[in-house]
């Protein structure tokens, strides 16, 4: 992997938390990622399920990991099982991790060979009552392909009918909600490359230069800070394009006089940062622009204040409508009396603003905990208010990561330029 080798404490601790919760007689499978097939004899990049690399920091296919805090044989209580490697394998593929090395990045003593995956299994199987499984609940998320925990998953159900079969996923959602000290390293590792390629960006765009090209010096700054990519599909969207939420084509010509929107987000160590800004092209915000552009700014400085304990992101929702509302009646969006009379079903602000203002962040861009959690010290989530207005070819998104503490939060992406004189003042 590109990124510099993580301390195994914390897939130990995150470990530990994870057995706390299991009752006794209790074991949990969690497997590795799919290799998704793309064509012909290619496989889609591969990419660790978060949940495992969670638990492990095992980035290699076809990985599996068993947790049985309650094993008679203390052996057996963490095993991880993995590929086992050969001449032709190496030569073809490249390396596989070595047991010394599986040992190392996961802290894990105990790692076998997945062939040994059954034997194992069994030994385990004599004295448990539950398995705890780990499929995607991610809520409206809805795939015709099934993954791999859940194709093994359901293998085992059908081979072993006799148990009481678990769901780890409410288990690790309550965990990865609150991100420990070196998670919280991880994605501000990830905010700053964000910000680095931001600020390349502020002096390499100018009218003419088409949306792909501004992707690419993203691209450049990931690559060369040891990111594993974008955490996500990047936007790049200039003038009414911006308005389509999840714009990705990204092949238009970014033209003089038009605002460009960025919503991209560099991946270090599968941590994810999410970051939104708009641009003018040509380095100067129009009179029009700026004052949407301040409106957008002013909601999301006020609304950051609300990333405290105690609030939820349906409260955080809630208030940055109100103060979007407002704005909007500054803006002439609509008029007051327009929205005194609006269909509450349908209220005047969702023309200009249709998406929610915040999700967790962490492994996942939209990581795992409900919108109705109170927040805790420990959360990340983001700040995304934004103006679409198609009419006048301006789309503004801003968005910063922020995190929840016992005190004021804190903006991970406070050093990232968001002012918009600091803004026109780096593009000169
Ligand atoms: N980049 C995806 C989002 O902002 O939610
Ligand atoms: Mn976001
Ligand atoms: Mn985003």
């Amino acid at each position: 992997m590109r990124y510099l080798p993580i301390d195994n404490t914390l897939f130990k601790e995150n470990r530990r938390r994870f057995a706390d919760l299991l009752p006794a007689e209790s074991i949990a499978i969690f497997h590795s990622s799919e290799q998704f097939p793309r064509n012909g004899d290619q496989y889609f990049p591969f990419r660790q399920q978060s949940d495992l690399f969670y638990l492990s920091g095992i980035e290699q296919e076809k990985t599996i990991l068993i947790i049985a805090p309650g094993a008679p044989n203390p052996q057996l209580r963490e095993v991880l099982l993995f590929l086992k490697s050969n001449e032709v394998l190496a030569q073809w593929e490249g390396h596989k991790y070595t047991p010394e090395e599986a040992t190392a990045i996961s802290g894990i003593e105990q790692v076998r060979f997945v062939d040994d995956y059954e034997a194992i299994l069994r030994d385990l199987l004599f004295w448990t009552k539950n398995i705890y499984l780990n499929f995607n609940e991610y809520p409206k998320f809805f795939s015709e392909v099934v993954d791999r925990n859940e194709r093994m998953g359901t293998a085992l159900k059908a081979k072993y009918p006799l148990y009481n079969y678990c769901r780890a996923a409410p288990l690790l959602t309550q965990l990865r909600m609150i991100k420990s000290d070196k998670e919280i390293e991880l994605i501000k590792l990830a905010c700053n490359i964000t910000g680095k390629a931001f600020r390349r960006v502020l002096k390499t765009i100018k009218p003419g230069m088409n949306e792909m090209d501004v992707q690419a010096e993203f691209e450049h700054e990931f690559t060369i800070n040891r990111a594993n990519g974008h955490g996500y599909q990047p936007i790049v969207a200039s003038g009414k394009n911006a308005c389509v939420l999840h714009y990705i084509d990204n092949n238009a010509v970014c033209q003089e006089g038009d605002l460009v929107l960025f919503d991209v987000g560099a991946e270090y160590a599968n941590y994810s940062a999410d970051m939104s800004r708009t641009i003018p092209v040509n380095g100067r915000f129009t009179e029009r622009q700026r004052s949407c552009y301040e409106a957008v700014l002013r909601v999301q400085r006020e609304i950051i204040k609300l990333y405290t304990p105690g609030n939820s992101i349906t409260q955080i929702n809630k208030r940055t409508e109100e103060l979007m509302e407002h704005e909007m009646i500054n803006l002439g969006l609509f008029t007051r009396t327009e929205m005194m009379a609006q269909d509450a079903k349908a209220p005047l602000f969702k023309k200009y603003f249709m998406h929610g203002t915040a999700h967790f962040l962490g492994l996942d861009v939209h990581d795992v905990g409900p919108k109705e959690s109170i927040l805790q010290p420990g959360m990340v989530l983001t700040c995304e208010p934004g103006i679409y207005i198609p009419e006048e070819n301006i789309g503004i998104r801003l968005e910063n990561d922020i995190l929840v503490t016992d005190g004021e939060p804190v903006d991970l992406m406070a050093e990232i330029p968001i002012d918009p004189d600091e803004i026109e003042q780096l593009m000169g």
